[in-house]
């Protein structure tokens, strides 16, 4: 801490006493220091816990909560002897970054971007699979009241082709032929339908397509009562009325969980019991089956008899093997 300044010019000799002065008002700080870094507006300085920073020292800035810092503005401070190089306001209020829209994305520039003053205009592009309404903007700016504007529905769902008409058998559209809806066939009485009972719209490139094509109906095997068909074809015999809900639950549920869209979310929790009903039956059934088939107590130690045995059998090789053991 000796000053030792002895052949200076003048100014620095002038620099000198006053950096003595500092020292002085600032005891525990160095020759060269800095004190604490200047207040910039909506901003905090990265302190980390200092109070004196050596010469050469940086002190990077943060905004206050609902500012943003503006690009290309330095956010720095650098202690060049004694002296906290120069700063400006660089914290301005801010849009936050514009919201995720669920049919259409922002455009390239303003993706990255983070900071929207007021006044401020971002432009979007439609997600894949829905084309843009023209007639309403696809921009949106930030408010004075540093809120985005409104935004319009201005993509809309891109709709797959006609889906045509199946030779003794009907084509249900449930909702819609637009991107992500799904259309179920059924056939009529005495066909049997080949091919998928089911078919969504979905993306194929960059456009939509049904994802599988339309089924056949082929008249039934005429071994085969007409009227009364067996077990399996339920899929297919159901005359049309309201087919979508029982039959094609299978088929609903693999389809929705390939394309992960949003509605299918009802068929999977009704399938899951169903799906897990049959599982659980047979198991309860196969056991059941054995101790109730056979009256109560003969069965129960016939069944006692065999467990014993069962155990006797092995009790023997244990033994058998202990005794090879101990010998
Ligand atoms: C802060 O944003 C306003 C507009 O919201 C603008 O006029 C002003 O120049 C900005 N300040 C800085 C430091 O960029
Ligand atoms: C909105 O976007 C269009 C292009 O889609 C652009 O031509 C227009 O200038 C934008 N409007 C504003 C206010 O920036
Ligand atoms: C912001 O301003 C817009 C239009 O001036 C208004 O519709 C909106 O409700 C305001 N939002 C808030 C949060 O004040
Ligand atoms: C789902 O599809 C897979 C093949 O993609 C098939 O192995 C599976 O059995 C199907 N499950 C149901 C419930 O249809």
């Amino acid at each position: 801490m000796s000053p030792c300044w002895g052949g200076t010019p003048a100014v620095l000799r002038l620099l000198g006493g006053l950096t003595l002065l500092l020292l002085l008002l600032c005891p525990h700080a160095a020759r060269g220091d800095c004190s604490l870094p200047p207040d910039i507006p909506n901003a905090q300085p990265d302190l980390k816990g200092l109070t004196s920073f050596p010469n050469k020292k940086v002190v990077t800035y943060k905004c206050n909560k609902g500012f943003v810092k503006v690009p290309g503005e330095p956010d720095s401070v650098i202690c060049l002897e004694n002296v906290w190089s120069s700063i400006k306001e660089f914290c301005n209020r801010s849009c936050n970054v514009p919201t995720r829209l669920l049919f259409a994305t922002l455009k390239k520039p303003y993706n990255t971007q983070n900071y929207f003053p007021s006044g401020s205009v971002v432009e979007y592009e439609c997600r894949l699979g829905f084309k843009r309404d023209h007639s309403l903007s696809g921009n949106l700016t930030c408010l004075q009241n540093f809120t985005w504007s409104k935004s319009d529905e201005f993509c809309k769902k891109k709709s797959c082709p006609n889906p045509g008409k199946i030779i003794n058998g009907n084509v249900i559209v449930k909702t819609d032929i637009l991107y992500g809806s799904s259309i179920s066939f059924s056939c009529n009485t005495g066909y049997k339908l080949v091919g998928s009972a089911l078919s969504a719209c979905v993306l194929k490139g960059t456009s939509t397509d049904w994802s599988h094509p339309l089924p056949e109906c082929k008249e039934s095997s005429p071994i085969s009562k007409p009227t009364s068909t067996p077990q399996k074809p339920t899929t297919t015999d159901v005359p049309g009325t309201k087919p979508p809900s029982t039959p094609q639950k299978s088929t609903t549920v693999n389809v929705s969980a390939t394309e992960g869209s949003s509605t299918p979310q009802k068929p999977t929790t009704t399938d899951v019991p169903a799906t897990q009903g049959p599982a659980v039956a047979k198991t309860t059934t196969s056991v059941h089956s054995r101790s109730t088939s056979k009256g109560s107590g003969t069965i129960s130690a016939g069944t006692s008899f065999i467990a014993s045995g069962h155990t006797f059998i092995t009790l023997t090789v244990l033994l058998m093997a202990l005794v090879a053991m101990a010998t």
